[in-house]
């Protein structure tokens, strides 16, 4: 039997394969001066160099070879004359899978050319084959690898909430709701008679769940697929996004911010240290197509890794923002007011320029712009919340310490309109050696987004859902 190899493993290991007879497979990316053809197999950005010798066989194949096409190569690993490449593929067998019909690749986005980022998007089941999103994909993976990885070393367990749910765990924003009823316009609709008896949705977070769970196991974590029907047509939202939510008990704000520094800060340097070969190639892509400087991509990350964040209250935060816009002659469209939710122009300022690039949490929000689960401040007004601010993104993190007393919990509840019958069980777990407890919810599409330097949080999903589409 011959070995199969992908072609990432017998780049890497050509060494010490020369003048073996190996079989790799893969899809055509080029094929010059008739013998050269570049074979990619997604396992790696690099392409293998495939030979095609000068006999019979080969012959009839080299008529017929044309880009995209599926193929099977068994040939033997020899040392390349090019620069290009340490090792090379001496074809000595040829199996075509399918070959691609050339007018058809003509009007796809395999035809290799620059296609634009919204083109890639309208054949997103083909996207896959292309150079710039086989890396973000890669990427994506390697950071979804190192979050339970920097958990699951960190003593955290991994839990899952489920997805359906009956209640709105953030109080705002519309949810999907989910029925097996023919539902008719203006006629009563008695859930009794729905699929759980009752009024369900997908839920837009696990983190009530995780609560219950972090008082008992200690300190757990969700990753899954979370969803808001609210209609966000921008280059951050989607209306499917996977998120991570960290629960911990016996944490306070503080410790829960340090925890969330140092967490973004492991996952930024892994992906700095295992996917080299990919952000270099985005690195590329970003300076040719969107004039990014040189090294753009990497001096981003490095700048998150070098400097601890910044870390300001709301009320300081309002201050700054209030005293830049009288002292630099800027001008908000939003008005900064003590109380206001911050904007994404004030967001942007803070971190793009006030902070020049260095990531900002800022805490201690007002409480009539935040949920109901975080913790009241001693003065009544404020709650115990924290937004982690990223240059370009935005809040890339959500997150608080939650309010662990009973009464009054129960209290801000009923002022937010919670149905607090409804969530007789979260209030119930206030009853059974409650803790101080603290956590967050890091968006991990913003995440992807921001390590990728995409422009669009929908050229890193594989199949984006955002109002009006969830074609694929
Ligand atoms: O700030 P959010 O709404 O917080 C929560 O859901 C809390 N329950 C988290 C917690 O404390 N356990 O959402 C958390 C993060 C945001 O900071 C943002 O990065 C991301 O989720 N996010 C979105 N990402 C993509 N598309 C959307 N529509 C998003 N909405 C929020
Ligand atoms: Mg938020």
């Amino acid at each position: 039997m011959i070995k199969k190899y992908s072609v990432k493993k017998l780049l890497n290991q050509g060494k010490f394969l020369l003048n073996k007879k190996v079989l790799v497979e893969g899809w055509i990316r080029s094929f010059r001066y008739s013998i050269f053809i570049s074979l990619n197999d997604g396992s790696t950005i690099q392409n293998l160099q495939i030979v095609l010798s000068t006999n019979k066989l080969d012959k009839i194949i080299m008529k017929k070879i044309t880009i995209g096409s599926s193929i099977r190569v068994i040939g033997i690993v020899k040392k390349s004359i090019g620069k290009k490449q340490y090792i090379e593929l001496q074809s000595l067998d040829i199996t075509i899978y399918e070959l691609v019909n050339p007018k058809i690749l003509q009007k796809s986005i395999l035809q290799p050319k620059r296609h634009s980022f919204e083109k890639l998007r309208e054949q997103a089941h083909l996207r896959f084959q292309t150079n710039i999103f086989s890396c973000i994909m890669r990427i994506r993976h390697h950071i979804a690898f190192c979050i339970h990885k920097y958990f699951h070393e960190h003593g955290f367990f991994y839990l899952h909430t489920p997805i359906i749910t009956t209640s709105n765990c953030e109080g705002t924003g519309k949810m999907f709701q989910i029925t097996t009823m023919n539902l008719k316009k203006n006629q009563f609709i008695d859930y009794e008679k729905d699929f759980f008896k009752c009024k369900t949705y997908l839920s837009v977070s696990g983190q009530l769940e995780a609560e219950t769970a972090s008082l008992g196991l200690g300190k757990v974590y969700t990753f899954g697929p979370v969803f808001r029907a609210e209609n966000s047509n921008t280059s951050r939202h989607l209306s499917e996004f996977w998120m991570i939510e960290p629960e911990i008990a016996f944490y306070h704000l503080e410790e829960n911010i340090n925890l969330a520094e140092k967490f973004l800060k492991f996952v930024i340097r892994y992906i700095v240290e295992n996917s080299m070969e990919d952000l270099i190639f985005l690195n590329q892509c970003l300076e040719r197509w969107k004039k990014k400087k040189k090294n753009y991509l990497l001096d981003k990350l490095e700048l998150i890794l070098k400097f601890p964040f910044k870390k300001i209250s709301y009320t300081e935060t309002i201050k700054i923002l209030d005293q830049e816009e009288k002292k630099k002659n800027i001008k908000f469209s939003h008005p900064i007011i003590w109380g206001m939710d911050l904007k994404s122009e004030h967001e942007q300022y803070l971190v793009d320029k006030y902070f020049k690039k260095i990531p900002v949490i800022i805490f201690d929000y007002p409480c009539s712009i935040k949920a109901f689960y975080m913790r009241m401040n001693n003065d009544g007004k404020t709650v115990r919340a924290m937004d982690i601010l990223f240059p370009e993104i935005g809040e890339i993190i959500g997150g608080s310490q939650r309010e662990e007393r009973y009464d009054m919990l129960l209290q801000r509840m009923k002022n937010t309109n919670i149905d607090f019958n409804k969530l007789w069980w979260y209030l119930d777990t206030r009853r059974f050696g409650s803790v101080p407890h603290s956590g967050f919810g890091l968006g991990f599409d913003r995440l992807v987004q921001f390590i990728t330097g995409m422009n669009n949080i929908r050229d890193v999903i594989p199949f984006p859902r955002t109002p009006n589409n969830a074609e694929f």
